[in-house]
């Protein structure tokens, strides 16, 4: 009856959803060694640092954090305690032989296809076997021998649907850190969202770098979940506007479960500019797409990604970004300056936009992206919407959610009421939440 002896893992997330969905998974695949999670680094005998490398600024965080685990691990060992440090995720996969050389300390590098060996690697490690570095591309593998055991917390959970990108936008570092396109089968997604059903989650996100790019249609996918019992609420993130087919487009009028809510990136305004990302659509194309959405479910909170000065990009080329803003109507947004990221073809390109001006331009599109998103917001004061709710609110008495739009909702209501979807009258709207009260005893 020996159980494995107890272990302590702390797990440290940056960048996307996605390395939210793999850091959970991490501890899943390390729970049977003994591992449980800690939210402190210091007393962790295994540190994971989960990585992102999407602009410069993300991936440099890597090394002043492991600085700082550095010296941790040097306390630790003068107390006669072991760490083990880890670095997974996509700096991992990019940058992986430049971390072992700048940054000795580290016992293992882990690329995102690689998780499923991590029992394996760190038994290694730790009797100093040697393999250090993994960074193969197999998501295939990665996918059949994760667990199917899924420790889950709260009532919406994220599900990984579909991996890497074949799209090689000119600035993205994404189809080289998480490799071609691959589609989960529809038969191991629905039995992952049904364990999730069945351990009480009610919202599911699903997750892919270009998650409408599914293989045999996502809103194929969508239909086949929606039938799970106790599954009300169903997501997904991020969308390629090339990859919006009309059955997807369909089923946002026709899918109680699918929420009205859609982050569809069109990066920038100008065809121009758009040409030379390879985005391979036209701002007009982005436009007549989102009408068409719109004409399906007239209320969908439309969200977008946007990058300011883009090698080339003139103050005409931003104005169209601006107009483009003021056409589609955002319900939210993220917007970031162009980072040059190297190996990628925008890098090497004529025409770097100087920071100042790129940080003049940004904050010109923030302000418009900002005032939408109040005016979206402050639209909902007075109306009634549906908010599962998640957790106890700021306030005593208070608890939160999201509404179909996913807007934070925030509600004098009894902690009971946490877990399930229940009608709020809008009292409030600020830019960041929205505040009410719950409208009747949902049944
Ligand atoms: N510089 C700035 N932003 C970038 N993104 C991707 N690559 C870069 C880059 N090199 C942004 C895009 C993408 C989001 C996830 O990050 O807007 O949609
Ligand atoms: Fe990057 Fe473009 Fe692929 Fe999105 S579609 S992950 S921005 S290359």
């Amino acid at each position: 009856m020996s159980k494995p002896p107890q272990k302590r893992l702390y797990i440290k997330t940056y960048g996307c959803q996605m390395n939210v969905y793999d850091s959970e998974r991490m501890a899943d695949v390390l729970r049977p060694l003994g591992y449980a999670l800690t939210e402190a680094p210091d007393d962790a005998d295994l540190v994971v640092l989960n990585t992102c490398h999407i602009r410069e600024k993300a991936a440099e965080k890597v090394y002043s954090e492991l600085g700082r685990i550095k010296r941790i691990k040097e306390i630790r060992a003068e107390a006669g305690q072991e760490t083990q440090i880890a670095v997974a995720g996509c700096v991992a996969q990019a940058e992986g032989e430049e971390i072992m050389r700048r940054a000795p300390v580290v016992d293992l590098v882990i690329g995102p296809q690689s998780y499923h060996r991590l029992p394996e690697l760190i038994a290694r490690t730790s009797r100093q076997l040697g393999e250090r570095l993994a960074a193969d591309f197999d998501p295939e593998d990665k996918f059949d021998r994760l667990p199917e055991e899924r420790a889950v917390q709260g009532y919406s959970a994220f599900l990984t649907v579909q991996e890497g990108c074949d799209k090689f936008c000119t600035f993205c570092v994404v189809p080289y850190t998480r490799g071609a396109e691959f589609s989960r089968s529809p038969e191991t997604v629905e039995a992952e969202a049904r364990r999730l059903a069945e351990k009480g989650v009610r919202e599911v996100t699903l997750l892919g770098q270009n998650v409408n790019a599914y293989e045999g249609g996502l809103a194929a996918l969508v239909r086949r979940l929606a039938r799970i019992e106790g599954l009300d609420r169903i997501r997904y993130t991020t969308s390629h506007p090339r990859d919006m087919d009309e059955d997807l487009i369909a089923a946002h009028g026709e899918l109680e479960a699918l929420m009205p809510y859609l982050h569809l990136p069109v990066q920038a305004g100008s065809d121009k500019v758009l040409k030379a990302m390879n985005r391979g659509h036209s701002a007009e194309h982005y436009l007549r797409l989102v009408e068409r959405i719109r004409a399906a479910r007239p209320d969908i909170a439309l969200s977008g990604d946007f990058i300011v000065g883009f090698p080339g990009e003139s103050d005409a080329d931003f104005e169209n970004t601006l107009e483009v803003v003021r056409e589609a109507r955002y319900a939210s947004a993220f917007s970031f300056k162009y980072s040059r990221r190297p190996g990628t073809p925008a890098a090497s390109m004529p025409g770097q936009v100087p920071e100042e001006l790129k940080a003049e331009r940004l904050q010109r599109l923030q302000a418009l992206l900002e005032e939408q998103r109040r005016a979206f917001n402050a639209a909902m004061a007075g109306r009634i919407v549906q908010v599962l709710f998640e957790r106890a609110g700021r306030n005593p008495g208070q608890v939160a959610g999201r509404s179909p739009y996913l807007q934070a909702v925030h509600a004098e209501a009894p902690q009971h009421l946490i877990g399930r979807i229940v009608p709020v009258r809008i009292a409030s709207a600020g830019s960041n939440s929205l505040a009410g009260a719950v409208e009747l005893e949902a049944a």
